[in-house]
């Protein structure tokens, strides 16, 4: 149910002749002071046309609204403001979330049509960062965002399993290695070689030809280099899946850089054979000036293939296997030339699909104030985030709720449940520092908040411990209700601008401020009092949880039903 549609269906009858009703829907506002009405229209949009003051048109056009759906329309000024009949809104409303449950707010924007998500994407050999976990979270949270909008979500993790830094590796674990160490703890041994490496090659600039060379032999398909990259590769992996099983993610493909290794040749002869590439210094490149971009490097005087080469021929193999309506890369900000550089190659190889590439872009998070870098080997584990966030979290239930029957696992889901829900809240773009002190609280802005409200709505269900019936009729009209009431039925509409615009906080925003205004009447309405409006109230709150679990669950955060 959409409130301004209410407002859109009174006023075609009037102006229709001059405004379609999408431009009537965009010129509708919801004013923040209450007084001034649940919808305010602006007159003056209708100057040029009426020939008339606006305050004139306002009390014109006011006068013919019919009164069916609303309490009161008053023409203030320039605006027709109109006060909607709650009781109606709030039964229809409730009434629908009740009967469409976990399908309520869904949309078919998508058709159906496939919606290729890269996200994740670690690095082999290298712990998984924050950065990482910005990728994964956010891509994740794009995928369940594209399933509740119509589209056929496909989660790539386009892994980084190929490229010169294994040269660096494979050299470094030639000569400074210890076979045991790595099998031991693989990844920080790993990690170890290729920070030593770094430091070693600043004296002696010769190591950088001799991994370069490495790399070249590993391309060619060279039986010992491919094994030692495989064992890093697997070791890593093993890794990262502990990430994703805190996480609770899937994926859809892993088909890193490596996958692409044998569909290179391929796009360089498509390449060369459409004159779109120039040779400079021994090297292929594209040349981008008319674009006003750095030319896109692919192909190395040594014949090795590059980072744009193997995203080249992966677009055009997820075009070919899923015929995407849109190819998404949820990467950081500072790749943002080289996603610019892949769609202008792209685009001309003739390629129209290169439209419908985005690059969703993130700032950077640091956590207490330590960015992350693995050249340097100041590191933040990932894991280790997740688990302190966990005890955090057990720390919080034992205080509040000591007797938790399953405080293990509602634990783990408000530890994880902060830090994702902290990562999306912010617009995507924004840079910032956390501490997970802030945000493992049960107050303030937080996941644990909102899932605390989610409990505290569950608990009042089970004290009233009766059935809810999905056609109560619900009478209510007090202003705190009503709130919460014009919340959810702007849910979809939250939904189709976070879809459009990738952007998951708008939902985490969204639901932040669902639960302040149920926590609102929460503390101004005796809910459970025996009254006659018990059971509209009731059927309120249940309506508060479906949509609270909900947008959650599109976030990627679970919902306890006690904690
Ligand atoms: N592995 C890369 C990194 O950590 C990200 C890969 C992003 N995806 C892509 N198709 N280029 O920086």
């Amino acid at each position: 149910m959409d409130i301004k549609q209410i407002y859109v269906d009174a006023l075609t009858p009037i102006v229709g002749e001059h405004l379609s009703k999408e431009e009537i829907t965009k010129l509708i506002e919801i004013p923040n002071n209450t007084e001034h009405g649940d919808l305010a229209f602006p007159a003056f949009a209708l100057a040029r046309v009426f020939r008339k003051a606006p305050q004139q048109i306002a009390s014109d056009i006011a006068e013919q609204i019919s009164m069916e759906n609303f309490e009161s329309v008053e023409a203030v000024g320039p605006y027709i403001n109109v006060f909607l009949k709650r009781e109606n809104v709030a039964n229809e409303l409730v009434t629908q979330v009740l009967n469409e449950g976990e399908d309520y707010g869904d949309l078919n924007i998508g058709h159906g049509e496939a919606m290729t998500i890269d996200m994740s994407s670690p690095n082999i050999a290298k712990p998984m960062s924050m950065g990482h976990l910005r990728s994964t979270v956010i891509g994740n949270s794009i995928a369940n965002l594209a399933e509740k909008t119509g589209y056929n979500p496909i989660r790539i993790n386009h892994l980084g399993d190929w490229g010169t830094q294994f040269g660096k590796l494979i050299v470094a674990y030639e000569k400074w290695g210890d076979e045991e160490q790595v099998r031991k703890d693989p990844i920080n041994e790993l990690v170890k070689l290729y920070v030593e490496f770094h430091e070693r090659a600043e004296e002696n600039p010769e190591l950088e030809d001799e991994a370069r060379a490495v790399f070249k032999r590993l391309e060619d398909g060279d039986q010992e280099m491919i094994e030692l990259w495989t064992w890093f590769k697997d070791e890593s992996l093993k890794e990262f899946q502990k990430v994703y099983d805190m996480l609770n993610i899937e994926f859809d493909s892993y088909n890193g850089e490596a996958f692409y290794n044998d569909k290179m040749q391929a796009v360089i002869d498509e390449l060369e054979s459409k004159n779109i590439t120039k040779i400079d210094q021994g090297a292929t490149i594209v040349d981008l000036e008319e674009e006003n971009l750095p030319p896109a490097l692919i192909k190395k005087s040594d014949g090795a293939t590059l980072y744009v080469t193997r995203d080249l021929a992966a677009a055009i193999y997820r075009y070919n296997t899923y015929n995407f309506a849109k190819n998404v890369y949820v990467v950081g900000n500072e790749q943002s030339v080289h996603f610019k550089q892949l769609k202008a190659v792209l685009n001309k190889l003739g390629y129209e699909w290169y439209k419908d590439m985005t690059h969703v872009p993130f700032g950077l998070i640091t956590l207490n104030g330590k960015k992350l870098s693995t050249r340097k080997g100041k590191i933040v584990l990932l894991e280790q985030v997740l688990n302190d966030a966990i005890a955090l979290a057990t720390e919080q239930i034992n205080e509040k709720n000591p007797d938790l029957a399953n405080k293990e696992e509602v634990a783990h889901q408000v530890g994880v449940g902060a830090v994702v829900f902290h990562d999306l809240k912010t617009d995507r773009m924004n840079n910032f520092d956390f501490n997970l002190k802030d945000i493992v609280q049960f107050e303030g802005e937080t996941g644990p908040y909102v899932q605390y409200t989610y409990a505290r709505s569950m608990s009042m269900i089970r004290k009233y411990d009766k059935e809810i019936s999905k056609d109560t009729t619900v009478n209510l009209n007090d202003a705190f209700s009503w709130e919460v009431i014009k919340k959810i039925a702007d849910y979809s509409r939250i939904l189709e601008n976070a879809i459009e615009r990738f952007e998951p906080s708008l939902v985490a925003k969204y639901v932040i401020q669902l639960a302040q205004q149920f926590n609102k009447y929460y503390a101004n309405v005796r809910i459970l009092n025996d009254d006659d409006q018990l059971k509209a109230r009731m059927a309120l709150v249940k309506a508060v949880t479906i949509v609270i679990k909900d947008a959650l669950k599109l976030l990627g955060v679970e919902a306890p039903e006690e904690m």
